[in-house]
């Protein structure tokens, strides 16, 4: 008994407050303990990792406001039967809310059953369930951005650039030789991304010629790989990367400088995200331009969500689209603006 309860102390990230100041809601109603269980699909995704310590300051600040939180934080390493077990786990431990970004997007029975018969609501995030999935229960909430506007920005970003800069074209043919590197086959952000980019590249009327994809899966490392195969494949040729992530437009980098290509050798390379490492990147020119993917935004919703849930306050505040759904909007980075994610003032204000 008392090692599980050690267990349980151990695995759990305690931030207790009593009774504090009152900016913004009094959270002093009896009842207002928030129990939150998160649970990602890896520990070595970057975004996600960025996206779960703003969800931590957002709890922070509510903390603050007096509300008493309790936080316990999963990985599941890759396995959906882990990230089952994980929220089991949690739900007997007491969470009286779950954040589940799920392994595989479209098998989320077992964690709507487990928790459905305990009556502890579920906030997915990021990776979406599909709509048979959502309408399981009226527990079920999903706080994420919309693919597709990230994939038309994308798409604009590098239309512009095309337009401005004549020497993308290396081989002047008039059209732009392309390649894409794609996440997760089955994530609603892999195809989305990719088929928007391409569509709004289209019509904003430049040429292209596809040469090649490879799939990812989000990795940086594994995107070098796939690059470098492309790169062999299609020696000299690619003008332009596609990357449905900042890591992945980084990994595909990473192969050209591996193989010692000089800088007016290389093609423009795209991501998505607006990582700290892709806004630096796009900073200092190696990415020419990224969509920042609003990881404070969504965490700050979730964290409200989830206080409304627990505490069954505040929730008519929220706005949803159909009920139960949060998108946050993306925004086009380019080294014009980049900075300011970074929290640095803009040089025409200095
Ligand atoms: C992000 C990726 C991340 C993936 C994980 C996407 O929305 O752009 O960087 O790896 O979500 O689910």
């Amino acid at each position: 008994m008392r090692g599980k309860r050690i267990r349980t102390a151990g695995l759990v990230i305690c931030m207790s407050v009593m009774f504090l100041c009152a900016c913004g809601r009094d959270w002093t109603a009896p009842g207002d303990k928030v129990h939150v269980g998160v649970t990602f699909y890896d520990q070595s995704d970057t975004f996600l990792s960025e996206l779960i310590n703003c969800f931590r300051e957002q709890l922070d600040s509510l903390q603050e406001e007096g509300l008493d939180i309790v936080l316990t934080v999963r990985g599941a390493s890759g396995s959906q039967q882990t990230q089952d077990d994980q929220v089991q786990e949690m739900i007997n431990a007491g969470c009286n809310v779950l954040c589940v970004n799920l392994v595989d997007r479209t098998d989320p029975s077992e964690i709507i059953e487990l928790a459905r018969e305990k009556n502890v609501p579920i906030i997915f995030f990021n990776r979406e369930p599909v709509t048979e999935d959502m309408q399981r229960w009226e527990e079920l909430y999903y706080v994420g951005a919309d693919a597709r506007q990230s994939g038309v920005m994308q798409g604009e970003l590098a239309a512009e650039a095309v337009r401005k800069s004549a020497q993308i074209d290396r081989n002047r043919d008039g059209r732009i030789q392309y390649v894409v590197l794609e996440g997760e086959p089955g994530h609603q952000d892999t195809i989305i991304r990719t088929e928007n980019a391409v569509n709004t590249l289209k019509k904003n009327g430049i040429e292209l010629e596809k040469l090649s994809f490879g799939i990812a899966n989000w990795n940086r490392a594994q995107a070098q790989n796939r690059m470098m195969q492309m790169i062999s494949q299609h020696p000299g040729k690619i003008e332009l990367v596609l990357a449905n992530n900042d890591d992945m437009a980084l990994g595909a980098l990473d192969a050209y400088q591996k193989l010692n290509f000089t800088e007016t050798a290389l093609p423009v390379f795209f991501g998505i995200d607006g990582t700290g490492v892709g806004l630096e990147a796009v900073l200092d020119g190696r990415l020419a331009g990224t969509v920042y993917n609003d990881k404070e935004g969504q965490a700050a919703a979730m964290a409200k969500l989830a206080a409304a849930i627990a505490t069954g306050e505040g929730k008519d505040d929220i706005s949803f689209k159909n009920k139960r759904y949060i998108y946050l909007p993306y925004t086009k980075v380019t080294s014009d603006n980049a900075g300011s994610f970074l929290g640095e003032t803009p040089s025409a204000l200095q």
